[in-house]
């Protein structure tokens, strides 16, 4: 395994592509909470062909995220590799292949997790985008599913045709198309694909705590995890696993430091995006920060219609505020 790829993937921690979420600025937010490697919401390779400066506005990053990955989607070997040539153009650490994704629009395409159920297809994407980044040091990565439902779980023997097709990496979230984002992920599958494959496997699916990434590591052999959902309204368990590393201690942070990431990262996004556009669109953040928290329905509501972001500020603080009084009352 040359370095690159081993600065990627040797006991990582990824944040998952989460289109609507992991945008700039809470790539920023992760990183800063220890995430190792960060990657861009799925962009579509037709459309940084059409509309390139709007699709460009997806893929921004700073070198802060580095190393970071731009993924792309897409059914067409030759708008992909097309795709690839712009993306390369903007300097990231590796190039990955959304073949994982459920959403019917992307499906009708072709793209997404239909490329599982043609592989060949998906073979020849692999080999065009591995042809634009030859004679560069940049890794192609793909993302796959365990298949497209239970009676076609073909995640080892598709893994592995793109690892001969020239793949560098590979991550595998196992749930099946049909499932969608439901039901618990078959970590299994994760164990036979790195079994089977000589290249890194990312392991990803279920997620959610310290412990859960112990026992990936453990259960699956992976070797790097990756967090989706499980980063939403808590992206600094990015810095309690590396506070794990470091001292074998499960601990959380303080909710004074909770508020502190939640406010830069409010900042950050009205930095990227302006006020107006960046309240709506944190509403979904704040929903996920103020989950499960006593009282927490009435101060989403307000968030909901507010349009100040001071207020808003205000009543997530006072939010985590009262919970703290509540455990140490
Ligand atoms: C809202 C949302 C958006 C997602 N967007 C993407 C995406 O753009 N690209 C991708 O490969 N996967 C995407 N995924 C899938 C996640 O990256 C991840 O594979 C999946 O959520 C399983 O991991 P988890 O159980 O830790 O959430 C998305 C998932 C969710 C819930």
């Amino acid at each position: 395994m040359n370095q690159v790829i081993a600065n990627l993937t040797k006991q990582k921690i990824w944040l998952a592509p989460l289109a609507g979420f992991t945008d700039n600025a809470f790539r920023t937010i992760c990183k800063k909470c220890g995430a190792d490697v960060v990657v861009s919401e799925m962009v579509s390779a037709d459309g940084l062909i059409r509309n390139k400066e709007k699709s460009l506005k997806y893929l921004d990053y700073t070198d802060f995220q580095r190393p970071y990955g731009i993924q792309l989607f897409g059914s067409d070997p030759v708008i992909m590799a097309k795709g690839a040539e712009i993306a390369l153009a903007e300097k990231p650490d590796f190039i990955d292949v959304n073949m994982g994704c459920p959403v019917k629009k992307v499906i009708k395409r072709g793209a997404g997790s239909a490329l599982m159920n043609t592989p060949e297809l998906a073979e020849n994407i692999t080999k065009e985008i591995k042809k634009v980044l030859a004679g560069t040091s940049i890794p192609l990565s793909v993302k796959i599913r365990a298949g497209w439902d239970n009676f076609n779980i073909n995640a080892v023997e598709f893994g592995k045709r793109m690892e001969n097709a020239g793949c560098d990496m590979m991550c595998l979230h196992p749930r099946t198309r049909s499932q969608m984002f439901s039901g618990k992920s078959d970590w299994n599958l994760i164990k036979k694909l790195k079994k089977k494959l000589i290249i890194p496997i990312i392991g990803n699916g279920d997620i959610n705590s310290i412990e859960d990434i112990i026992r990936m590591f453990k259960e699956t052999g992976c070797d790097s995890v990756m967090i989706g959902r499980g980063v939403l309204g808590k992206p600094w368990i990015f810095r309690n696993i590396k506070e794990y590393f470091k001292s074998g201690e499960v601990l959380d942070i303080s909710w004074k430091e909770k508020i502190k990431i939640i406010k830069e990262h409010f900042k950050l996004e009205i930095e990227n995006k302006g006020e107006t556009k960046a309240l709506i669109e944190m509403r979904n953040h704040f929903s996920h920060y103020t989950k499960g928290l006593a009282g927490s329905a009435k101060v989403r509501e307000f968030i909901n219609r507010c349009l100040d972001s001071e207020d808003v500020l205000e009543a997530v603080e006072t939010l985590y505020q009262a919970q703290e009084k509540t455990f140490n009352g």
